[in-house]
């Protein structure tokens, strides 16, 4: 699939990023151009190419939500909040892109009437186990769901609306569900912490828009919507949550101004952060790998902490391989003894580090790196050195 708008770069042959893959697959293995844009009339940076949904999020999904303590903490602080800033005893609550059912559960608990969807089906069969009430589909319009039908107090959703490629097409949906003073609250990777941590990682295949408020708000205003709050979050290496509600509904907080101003200042809304956010693309991919040589060169062994699907861009653009990282400790059962798409390092289990340690950890969830650290102290007090391509 394309978008139509400003390409100005271009990280080279990618494969899908979440397909952790077995070696009798290796030959038929996926791979797609991946070229960066900037469309200037929406403020939108997005992926000029990228595969079909149906091709990322199917039956064999590789992400689980629950894989990390702090994100579940997360997602139940979320739910408090919304609940108590929108929610009454009898409100609807709609999911985007669910997965295992974490956040939706804890809606669920506290006693909403509440409706997830997710078209990948084994994250949604967990969701499902859970008791949930669950639609394995893409979000969107047209669903025969009467009870959420224009009744529904809040769609939220986590790290999904950024993977949508036909936004009218979300908006519609939001439209079709969302009662006349329902709240549509979504948080997702920010694109001036990327810019700002040159994390161009948080750059794959199921990203396809990385957002900024400026983008945001064109984006809703093109539509009976309007952006009404922001509320900048740690979460994935510095997100943004986005409150959204129809035109003239709800009081539009004085904090958008404030940061719309800043991103200008940034130039986040024009394409000119997008020139020097790629030459310091390439200058970390000199830096990373000069160092990853020096390693080599020093008998170091390394390894990779964490098989993310951020790994795949930083070891395809970088074209690191097996020469260099003899393996990916994962905590995902569905990822160990597979290889990591494009480069084929093995991914093992955390026990397997254990027993081999090495002496640099390429650590690919910087974004997780506090409960990381927590846990894994015995690895530096025996001499271990933790690495990263952005600042740890
Ligand atoms: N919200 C969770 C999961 C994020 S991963 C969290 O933050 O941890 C994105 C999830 O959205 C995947 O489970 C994927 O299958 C699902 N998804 C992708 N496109 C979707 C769409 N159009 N509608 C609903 N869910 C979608
Ligand atoms: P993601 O960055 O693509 O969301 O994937 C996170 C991956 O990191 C997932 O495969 C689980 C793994 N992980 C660990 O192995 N150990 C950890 O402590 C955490 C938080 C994540």
């Amino acid at each position: 699939m394309q978008n139509k708008s400003n390409i100005f770069m271009t990280f080279g042959k990618m494969p899908i990023a979440n397909n952790f893959i077995n070696k009798e697959n290796f030959k038929d293995e996926y791979f797609f151009e991946m070229s960066v844009a900037f469309d200037e009339k929406k403020s939108l940076f997005q992926l000029a190419n990228f595969p079909k949904p149906t091709q990322m999020f199917n039956e064999n999904y590789k992400f689980f939500t629950n894989s990390s303590k702090y994100m579940i903490n997360h997602f139940e602080n979320y739910s408090n909040e919304l609940s108590k800033e929108f929610l009454n005893n009898k409100s609807k609550v709609i999911e985007i892109g669910c997965n295992d059912g974490t956040l939706i559960n804890f809606f669920n608990s506290k006693g909403f009437d509440c409706l997830g969807f997710e078209p990948s089906k084994n994250v949604a069969d967990l969701a499902k186990k859970k008791g949930l009430n669950i639609i394995t589909d893409f979000f969107g319009p047209n669903f025969e769901e009467k009870n959420f039908k224009k009744q529904t107090n809040l769609i939220c959703a986590a790290n999904v609306i950024c993977h949508i490629p036909d936004l009218e097409n979300l908006i519609k949906g939001i439209d079709y569900f969302l009662s006349d003073d329902g709240i549509f609250v979504f948080e997702e990777p920010y694109l001036g912490s990327m810019f700002e941590k040159v994390s161009y990682d948080q750059i794959y295949d199921e990203h396809i828009f990385m957002f900024s408020i400026s983008s945001i708000n064109k984006i809703f205003d093109l539509f009976d919507f309007q952006l009404v709050d922001v509320l900048p979050q740690v979460t994935h290496g510095g997100s943004m949550r986005y409150v959204i509600g129809r035109k003239n509904k709800h009081k539009k907080s004085e904090i958008i101004s404030k940061y719309l101003d800043e991103e200008q200042k940034k130039k986040l809304d024009t394409i000119e952060s997008c020139l020097d956010f790629k030459k310091a693309c390439e200058l970390s991919k000199k830096m990373t790998l000069e160092k990853l040589n020096k390693f080599k060169a020093d008998n170091k062994k390394i390894c990779g902490y964490a098989a993310t699907a951020k790994s795949t861009t930083v070891l395809n653009y970088c074209d690191i391989g097996n020469d260099i990282i003899d393996y990916i400790c994962d905590t995902t059962n569905e990822k160990i003894g597979k290889f990591s798409p494009g480069t084929h390092i093995p991914i093992v289990s955390m026990n397997y580090f254990k027993k081999n340690i090495p002496d640099i950890a390429f650590l690919f969830a910087w974004n997780h790196k506090e409960e990381i650290f927590l846990k894994e102290k015995k690895f530096v007090e025996n001499g271990g050195t933790w690495f990263s391509h952005v600042a740890l």
